[in-house]
């Protein structure tokens, strides 16, 4: 069967401390199914993405002049970056960059999403800006980190005397912001991310299609993913839809106390899916609203670990700690290099059993224990099974979870797709900074401080 598979098995396991029953989830099944149609209904931007082909062959336009950069350096944070991390991180190489361009066939992708200026500087050392193309993604053109690197690259640009319109490209809003004043009054090239789409939605807009494209990426097959995982998450049907059964079972779980939700890879190349999903899962669900005058606090806290390295550092947490965790694991069937361990020191019991299997059976062997072991231990535990990494496999998981996140916004009665929270020190931020306009807020947060 095409795709990734869900496998809810564990959660239903009659031993599991404070455990799900069909007939509980069963409950719900009118419940999710208004939800899912009033999704439907109100066809939030994202949902009907796949279908668009305005933004796919925007990006496609441009694609003989990206790769024909030796580097393409995307400029953003948050929204306007971790998809495109995953991206690159599950579908290429993982020494890509290193790879010579005879192999790698397309430019070198660089990600800056940080201002710390160990990190930037390092990434731009690496870097010929002659041939370079930043990508500045930010969708309101305002956030003091994507566009103070976008200010630091435009420096270099401008230092080796080169034209930035044949090295920037700016991903932004196509109405609002900064960003488009400039682009429009120097002639820059734009990719609009549309208006109605919300940053840690928007991988499969021009903010994660362009670096996906640069680096060889089909992205159509990445939409043809989303495209069928269109048709399951919308059945209204609670066991045929993957992610409406996923957002209630962590939400009957968080009823009861499991306020942590852990999403963790057996794979290299799928670990900042988890990154993904961390920011998806926390800013999307961590949200106060009022109660007859009371504040209500809610929100599941996202963790990510790595298989096999963090069942030295995490799993004894999870098997006997609090009874406070969730966990998803990301198992990957077929991995695009296999690594035979080799037959050594036959005579040492400790060594042999090792020796002529590969390095992948081990790794899911390790996870097949993982799971017997949470099991074992009241743990509930479920698992996404990507047969192997394609964009075909990576568009569904990211479909999915962008419609699971929305049915569980709808479960705890919050709006998913605001982040008033992130907002406040935004502003703070440019108060500190002397930014114009914001010399009251500045007043108040120099007040607090002394106090
Ligand atoms: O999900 C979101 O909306 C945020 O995480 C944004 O993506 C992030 O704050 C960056 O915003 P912008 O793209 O406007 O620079």
């Amino acid at each position: 069967m095409k795709g990734i598979k869900f496998d809810f098995s564990n959660v239903f396991q009659p031993n599991i401390e404070n455990g799900l029953n069909e007939d509980e989830i069963n409950q719900y099944k009118d419940i999710i199914g208004e939800i899912v149609n009033k999704i439907i209904e109100e066809n939030p931007g994202f949902l009907s993405l796949p279908f668009t082909r305005v933004y796919i062959d925007r990006v496609l336009d441009l694609k003989n002049w990206v790769q024909s950069f030796e580097s393409v350096v995307v400029l953003g944070i948050g929204g306007s970056a971790l998809g495109n991390q995953a991206l690159q991180v599950a579908l290429n190489p993982l020494n890509y960059n290193v790879l010579p361009r005879e192999i790698r066939k397309t430019p070198k992708i660089f990600i800056i999403d940080n201002i710390d200026p160990d990190f930037v500087a390092s990434n731009l050392d690496q870097i010929d800006p002659r041939t370079t193309l930043f990508n500045v993604i930010s969708k309101s053109g305002t956030t003091a980190e994507a566009m103070a690197n976008y200010l630091v690259a435009r420096g270099i640009v401008e230092s080796y005397g080169l034209d930035p319109k044949s090295h920037f490209l700016f991903t932004t809003d196509p109405q609002r912001g900064v960003l488009k004043k400039i682009a429009e009054e120097e002639g820059i090239r734009t990719l609009d991310i549309p208006p109605h789409i919300g940053g840690r939605f928007s991988v499969l807009t021009p903010v994660g299609l362009l670096s996906a494209l640069a680096s060889g990426i089909d992205i159509i097959d990445l939409y043809n993913g989303a495209k069928d995982m269109h048709k399951k998450v919308t059945n209204p049907n609670l066991w045929e839809n993957p992610a409406a059964l996923n957002a209630l079972i962590h939400y009957l779980y968080y009823q009861r106390g499991y306020n942590i939700s852990v999403m963790m890879a057996y794979s290299n190349k799928l670990f900042l899916l988890a990154d993904w999903y961390r920011q998806l899962w926390a800013e999307s669900l961590g949200k106060k609203y009022n109660v007859n005058g009371e504040v209500v606090n809610v929100g599941q806290t996202p963790i990510k670990a790595l298989g096999t390295t963090d069942q030295h550092s995490q799993v004894q947490l999870y098997n006997e700690g609090p009874y406070d965790k969730i966990i998803t694991f990301l198992q990957l069937e077929n991995f695009q290099r296999n690594i035979v361990i080799p037959k050594i020191h036959d005579n040492f019991s400790e060594l042999s059993y090792l020796g002529g299997k590969s390095l992948s059976t081990l790794l899911n062997a390790e996870l097949a224990a993982t799971e017997y072991a949470l099991t074992h231990n009241n743990r509930p535990n479920l698992k996404v099974i990507f047969p192997q990494t394609n964009p075909y496999n990576i568009g569904q998981f990211f479909f999915s979870y962008e419609f699971q996140t929305v049915v569980m916004g709808k479960l705890l009665e919050i709006n998913p797709y605001d982040q008033p929270g992130v907002e406040l020190g935004k502003k703070v931020t440019f108060a500190l900074m002397n930014r114009l306009g914001y010399e009251e807020l500045r007043d108040n947060v120099e007040k607090q401080t002394k106090s």
